[in-house]
């Protein structure tokens, strides 16, 4: 699946990117499929979590319980800068939704077919995923002129397992460029410290720092700009973030973060599973 030197650039790096994994069909399938949960979706019943006056909508007891809710189930979630100060959307709802998370992977069925397969199966063992264990999936939208910067973070801090193993498998469904907010990463970042934890805690849960290492910046920062197709996987300590999308088109995205089953998951972690609905691998069921 992957030559030797795809490994060791994988090692090196932090990151890989494979160009045409998925077909313009697949795309267009997985496309039709979120389109479908947004437009099933109860979202007005919800707007009040997230719209404004509230503002620091993330700091919200509402939101965050809606947030921890939508560990293993599907739930859509609004795009910041979606709301003007009456409260009310500016743009069409199809076009606030910031992302879909976050167990579309297991309860839908498109999502299902796309998130597994021969070819991610053996790609993870190429990666040292021994016994894969796909957490969460989130298909993100990055909307027109509203889709908002994603923060420098570390995939780790969200899945934490000893020894750290979650790897993150990031699927272009459009072209990723400067200009609609493509991912940028810290070249080789992963060898540094996990900096922050994302813990359960109260109603919902809380970043916590547990190293002090600035976010990176210079030479080793660059964007990874792909094409649509393109599988990036990366390292779960690899620090990356994403700008703004200032464009007039939406680019559009979907993660899966994976973890090692033979490592320790933390109970920590925001997202559990239940005995009767197991974190599975890649292999089809
Ligand atoms: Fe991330």
């Amino acid at each position: 699946m992957l030559s030797p030197a795809q490994i060791s650039q994988y090692e090196n790096d932090g990151f890989l990117v494979l160009p045409g994994f998925k077909s313009a069909a697949q795309m267009r399938e997985l496309r039709r499929a979120a389109a479908d949960i947004v437009a099933a979706h109860d979202i007005e019943r919800y707007k009040a979590v997230f719209s404004t006056g509230r503002q620091r909508q993330k700091q919200g007891d509402e939101f965050q319980r809606y947030f921890i809710n939508s560990a293993n189930t599907v739930r859509c979630f609004f795009e910041e800068k979606t709301f003007d100060s009456e409260g009310d959307l500016i743009y069409p709802l199809a076009q606030s939704i910031n992302k879909i998370g976050h167990a579309m992977h297991d309860l839908d069925p498109v999502f299902g077919t796309f998130s597994r397969g021969e070819k991610l199966d053996e790609l993870a063992e190429a990666l040292g995923l021994v016994e894969p264990q796909i957490w969460q999936s989130m298909y993100i939208f990055k909307q027109p002129r509203i889709g908002g910067q994603v923060d420098w973070h570390q995939d780790a801090s969200f899945f934490h397992t000893s020894p750290i193993s979650v790897t993150t498998f990031w699927f272009a469904l459009d072209d990723a460029h400067l200009d609609n907010g493509c991912l940028w990463v810290e070249k080789g970042g992963h060898k540094g410290p996990l900096r922050q934890i994302f813990v359960r805690g109260g109603e919902g849960a809380v970043l916590r720092t547990i190293d002090q290492t600035p976010w990176p910046a210079g030479k080793k920062v660059i964007p990874l700009e792909v094409k649509a197709g393109s599988l990036v996987c990366f390292h779960g300590k690899l620090p990356h973030y994403s700008a703004a999308n200032t464009s007039n088109k939406a680019r559009h995205a979907y993660t899966l973060h994976v973890t090692n089953g033979r490592s320790v998951y933390s109970k920590e972690n925001w997202i559990q599973r239940d005995k009767d609905f197991p974190a599975t691998g890649f292999k089809v069921h």
